[in-house]
């Protein structure tokens, strides 16, 4: 079979694939749409991250595909109905990175909440300006967490062990397993209300996107806003008004509804905003956790076994 890998994937992934005999091509620069259905020829199977747009028009001339690899926990880069009509699988690996994700987060949270990056880029230029930052303890804090998922249960267990009360909302989860984790379980409203951190783990659906507005941010006055889940669930212009005007003490972002994000993105320009381009997965584990699962599900799909993450 051939299986054609648009964005860079752990050597162990493509191993896997090669050693059962398949033909791997790479190729991390392909422009998406008609591009991208030329070098699907013949190719039956695909694997991307989040950088690759699987679209309608891919899918409805991808002939030969069998099969499409998310190697990582999102799938809102690829059009599900448009693979399902067609009869391709859609496969990701959501176990593989969740610490890495997790640990990004707390990451992001005491970068923001200590100013390390504004800090670090002063120092860097000469400027000793110690008295120019005073940050904030995390501890006896309140974490509010939207989505109590595989990564915000993680977010969740860590913090908390760094002395934060949990609040979380998640229409999906029961009030014991938010029990079991330590978080109180409350309407959307009321988590941003209580939170002095806020942190976003839920995917990029309709429902969710632009989920946290101008309404929401000014509920958390005086808060930090952490996102390290999809770009989209956080409306970007509200956010820089935001941490612009105060509202917020500040943000801290892994993620932008575009990719890459544009030079010219307000937040950009907001000192408290700090920035990371989309590095939650990032860890060398997490690679390789995630490639060898993709590949794996590929490999299941080729021998018509069961494929688990479909
Ligand atoms: C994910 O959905 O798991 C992340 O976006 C991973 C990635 O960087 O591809």
């Amino acid at each position: 079979m051939r299986i054609l890998v648009t964005d860079p994937i752990d050597d162990a992934g493509l191993e896997t694939l090669r050693e059962a005999g398949h033909a791997v091509v790479t190729d991390y620069g392909i422009e998406g749409g008609p591009a991208l259905v030329d070098a699907l020829e013949g190719v039956h199977g695909l694997i991307v991250r989040s950088g690759t747009e699987v679209t309608r028009q891919v899918l409805d001339g991808a002939d030969e595909l069998v099969i499409v690899g998310r190697a990582g926990i999102g799938v809102d880069n690829i059009d599900i109905d448009a693979a399902t009509e067609h009869g391709v699988i859609v496969a990701n690996a959501p176990e593989g990175n969740v610490r890495a994700a997790a640990e990004h987060t707390v990451a992001m949270a005491f970068a923001a909440a200590r100013s390390i990056p504004q800090a670090h880029t002063r120092l860097k230029a000469g400027d000793w300006a110690k008295s120019d930052f005073l940050g904030t303890e995390v501890n006896n804090k309140t974490l509010g967490i939207v989505g109590l998922g595989r990564v915000g249960q993680e977010v969740a267990k860590r913090l908390n062990n760094l002395g934060m009360d949990l609040v979380a909302y998640d229409p999906y989860i029961s009030e014991d397993r938010a029990d079991q984790i330590g978080a109180d379980l409350v309407e959307f409203e009321e988590c941003i209300e209580q939170a002095d951190f806020l942190t976003v783990h839920t995917p990029l659906t309709p429902e969710t996107e632009d989920l946290i507005s101008h309404d929401e941010l000014a509920k958390l006055d005086g808060g930090y806003l952490i996102n390290c889940a999809r770009g989209g669930v956080v409306d970007e212009a509200a956010l820089a008004e935001a941490v612009e005007n105060g509202t917020l003490k500040g943000a801290a972002l892994d993620v932008f509804a575009e990719e890459p994000i544009s030079p010219e993105n307000p937040l950009l320009d907001v000192e408290d905003v700090i920035v990371t381009p989309h590095l939650g997965a990032s860890t060398e584990a997490a690679q390789e956790n995630v490639a060898t699962s993709t590949a794996e599900q590929v490999l299941a799909a080729f021998n018509e076994e069961p494929v688990l993450n479909a």
